[in-house]
C-alpha cells in the first residue's frame, strides 16, 4: 500500500464511494448484532469526520509541519492521508495525533483511483490552486443517492479568475492567479463554502461570499485559518468577508467532536429504551436532532462536554424534515427513519438535501419496517417489533441506520458490507459492546 510508515492502515483495497463492488474479500465485514438490549453506560466520542477532512486538506496552504490532534482514524480520514502523500505530502495519523508536513509538495495532482473512493478528496482544488495555481483534481463522478454536483465549487473558483478546464475527467487549471470576488450560492452547499474559504484566504484581494454553510465544521475551518493568519470577517453567520493574505501558518488544531455520530447513539440509545451519558461531545451542535428525539419521548439532560439521553419504553412517531444547519441533519436522516420504524404513530420524513438518500428504505423493510417512499418523503408507519434478518449496507449512514434498527430487532441481524461504515465511525462495533450491544464482527 501506497502510505507512509505513519499512516495507521486496515490492509484493505479501497471500494468505491458510488458503487460498493471490490475484488478483495477483506473488506467483505459483516456485522451480526442479537438485538434487545437497552444501551447503558458511558460512550466517547471521537472526532468529526467532516471537521477533519478540510482541514486536512487545507494543509496544503502553507508550507511546514501541521498539527492536527483528535482526527478520527477511519477509512476516510485514511484516504486524504494518501491524497495528501500522492502530491508529496508526509503524513502521519494516529489515533490522538496527526502529523502533516507540506514542506515538499511535488504533485498537484489527485487521482480518479483515491478521488472516486472519497469525494471529499476535492477539497485539495482550492489549497492547491491558491498556493501553486496549479491543479489537476479528478471530477468525483456519481454517489450511490444521485447526483452530487460540484457545479458550486467550480463556479466559484471561476469567479476567483480560475481558468478551469474538464481533460479527460480531471479539473484542471494552469498558472491560475486567484482574485477576490463577489459569489452568491445559490443552494447552501457545505463542501461549496468550504472550497471557496481555503481558495479565498491566499486570493489577491477580498472576497465575499454570501448564502454560505453554517455548519460547525465550516465554522471551526474558518477560526482554524484565523489562527494560521487568515483574515476571515461573518464566521457563523450567511455572508464570509475574506481579505486575502499572502501567506498562512502551519496549522496547530484540535478537531471537534463528531456531532452526526453522538446522534447515531443518541438514536440508538432511544430505540433500545437505554440510558446512556456521551462523553466529549458539544450538545449545543445537536439542538434540533435533540429537540426531535425529546419529541420522540426521550429525557435528554444536556452538559458542557456531554449529554445524556434516557429512551422511552416506545418512542412516538416525529416529522422530520432536513435542512441545512442549524435544521435537522441529512446525516441523521436514515437513523432517525430506524427509530420511527418502531416508534407508536406515523412519521413524515422528508430529506431536502438528497432527494435521493433513501437507499436504507428497503433495507429497513427487510427487517420488518412498514415505510411507502413517495419521491423524497418517507411516511414510515411504526411497528411494534422488527424482526433480525440478512441486509445490505449502502452508504455510512444508511448503515447506521440498520445497526439502529437490529439493536432493537428480534433475534440476529447481519448487516453485510459494513466497510461503509468504517468509513465514518470510528469503532462502531467495539463502542456499542461497551454499551451492553450485542455486536460481532465477521468476516463473511
Ligand atoms: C452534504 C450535507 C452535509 C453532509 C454531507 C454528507 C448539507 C447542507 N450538506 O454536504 O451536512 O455532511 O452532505 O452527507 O446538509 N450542491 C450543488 N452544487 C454543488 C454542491 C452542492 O447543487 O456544487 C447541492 C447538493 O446537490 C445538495 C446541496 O447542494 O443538494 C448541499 O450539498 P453540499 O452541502 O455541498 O454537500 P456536501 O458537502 O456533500
Amino acid at each position: 500500500m501506497d502510505v507512509a510508515p505513519g499512516i495507521r492502515h486496515h490492509p484493505r483495497t479501497r471500494p468505491t464511494e458510488s458503487s460498493p463492488e471490490t475484488q478483495d474479500p477483506a473488506i467483505m465485514d459483516a456485522f451480526v448484532i442479537r438485538g434487545g438490549k437497552p444501551l447503558k453506560g458511558r460512550v466517547q466520542i471521537s472526532g468529526a469526520k467532516n471537521a477533519a477532512l478540510p482541514v486536512m486538506a487545507a494543509t496544503l496552504l502553507s508550507p511546514g509541519v501541521h498539527t492536527l490532534r483528535n482526527v478520527p482514524v477511519l477509512r476516510d480520514t485514511i484516504t486524504m492521508g494518501e491524497v495528501l502523500q500522492k502530491l508529496g505530502a508526509r503524513v502521519e495519523l494516529g489515533p490522538r495525533l496527526c502529523k502533516i508536513d507540506t514542506t515538499n509538495i511535488t504533485s498537484v495532482e489527485a487521482p480518479y483511483d483515491l478521488v472516486r473512493t472519497m469525494r471529499a478528496s476535492i477539497y485539495v482544488l482550492g489549497p492547491l490552486l491558491a498556493r501553486f495555481g496549479n491543479a489537476r483534481v479528478s471530477l468525483p463522478g456519481g454517489c450511490a443517492w444521485g447526483p452530487r454536483p460540484v457545479n458550486l465549487h467550480l463556479e466559484g473558483l471561476k469567479a476567483m479568475g480560475a481558468a478551469l478546464e474538464i481533460e479527460h475527467g480531471y479539473i484542471v487549471g494552469r498558472e491560475v492567479k486567484l482574485k477576490g470576488t463577489n459569489f452568491n450560492f445559490d443552494v447552501v452547499s457545505v463542501g461549496a463554502t468550504a472550497q471557496l474559504m481555503m481558495a479565498a484566504v491566499l486570493a489577491n484581494g477580498r472576497t465575499v461570499l454570501d448564502n454560505v454553510a453554517l455548519e460547525p465544521d465550516i465554522t471551526v475551518l474558518g477560526e482554524v485559518l484565523n489562527r494560521c493568519g487568515a483574515n476571515i470577517s461573518g464566521l457563523g453567520t450567511r455572508r464570509l468577508v475574506i481579505e486575502g493574505v499572502r501567506e498562512l501558518q502551519p496549522i496547530d488544531t484540535t478537531i471537534i467532536p463528531d456531532r452526526i455520530e453522538a446522534q447515531t447513539f443518541l438514536a440508538a440509545a432511544a430505540v433500545t429504551g437505554g440510558s446512556i451519558t456521551l462523553e466529549s461531545c458539544d450538545p449545543s451542535d445537536m439542538l434540533s436532532a435533540i429537540q426531535k428525539l425529546e419529541e420522540a419521548g426521550c429525557q435528554i439532560l444536556p452538559g458542557t462536554n456531554e449529554v445524556t439521553i434516557t429512551g422511552p419504553r416506545r418512542p412516538y412517531a416525529v416529522d422530520v424534515t432536513t435542512a441545512p444547519f442549524p435544521g435537522f441533519p441529512t446525516d441523521m436522516q436514515a437513523q432517525m427513519m430506524a427509530l420511527c420504524s418502531v416508534a407508536e404513530g406515523t412519521s413524515v420524513i422528508t430529506d431536502t438535501i438528497y432527494l435521493d438518500r433513501f437507499t436504507h428504505v428497503p433495507e429497513l423493510a427487510r427487517l420488518g419496517a412498514r415505510i411507502e417512499l413517495k419521491g423524497n418523503t418517507a411516511v414510515v408507519k411504526g411497528v411494534e417489533r422488527l424482526s433480525g434478518a440478512p441486509v445490505m449496507a449502502t452508504d455510512i449512514r444508511a448503515s447506521a441506520a440498520l445497526v439502529i434498527a437490529a439493536l432493537v430487532a428480534e433475534g440476529e441481524t447481519r448487516i453485510s458490507r459494513i466497510y461503509h461504515l468504517d468509513r465514518g465511525y470510528e469503532g462502531l462495533d467495539q463502542k456499542l459492546v461497551k454499551l451492553g450491544a450485542s455486536v460481532e464482527r465477521i468476516r463473511e
